[in-house]
């Protein structure tokens, strides 16, 4: 009796913990420097590149890809002023300082497969 009581005691803390670690988890990214962090991106491209950059939604594909990874600063720059198949332009939407971070924050966001 006494060591089932000591185990559900054991397995409270382990659910606290991983209660608290996911709580934390969420709560990283809110330094505006991550692209994910970045309302501008929040609100102009999560709906197609998914809150996380990894895509899926609206079949906007991932920002966090091997793919963005090598390309350069100058074609991401290019695909976000002129847009590309259903992505759509966003010269004239956002000032070129919004475009430029975006893009730093792309470039920085780390790869995920
Ligand atoms: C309406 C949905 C939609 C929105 C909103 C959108 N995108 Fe896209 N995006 C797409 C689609 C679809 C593609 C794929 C285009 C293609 O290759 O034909 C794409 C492609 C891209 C690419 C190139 C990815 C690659 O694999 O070559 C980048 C970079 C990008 N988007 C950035 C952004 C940024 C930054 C924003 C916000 C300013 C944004 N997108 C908003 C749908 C969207």
């Amino acid at each position: 009796m006494r060591s089932s009581l000591r185990i559900s005691t054991l397995f409270a803390f382990v659910l606290l913990f991983c209660a608290l670690t996911a709580a934390y988890g969420q709560d990283t990214p809110s330094d505006a420097t991550t692209l994910t962090a970045n309302p501008v991106y929040q609100k102009s491209c999560a709906k197609c590149h998914g809150k996380t950059g990894e895509g899926r939604h609206f079949g906007g594909p991932s920002l966090v890809s091997e793919k963005v990874a090598a390309t350069s600063a100058d074609d991401l720059r290019n695909i976000i002023n002129n847009g590309k198949g259903r992505m759509p332009k966003y010269a004239g939407k956002l000032t070129p300082e919004e475009i430029n971070r975006l893009i730093l924050q792309i470039k920085a966001a780390k790869t995920k497969q």
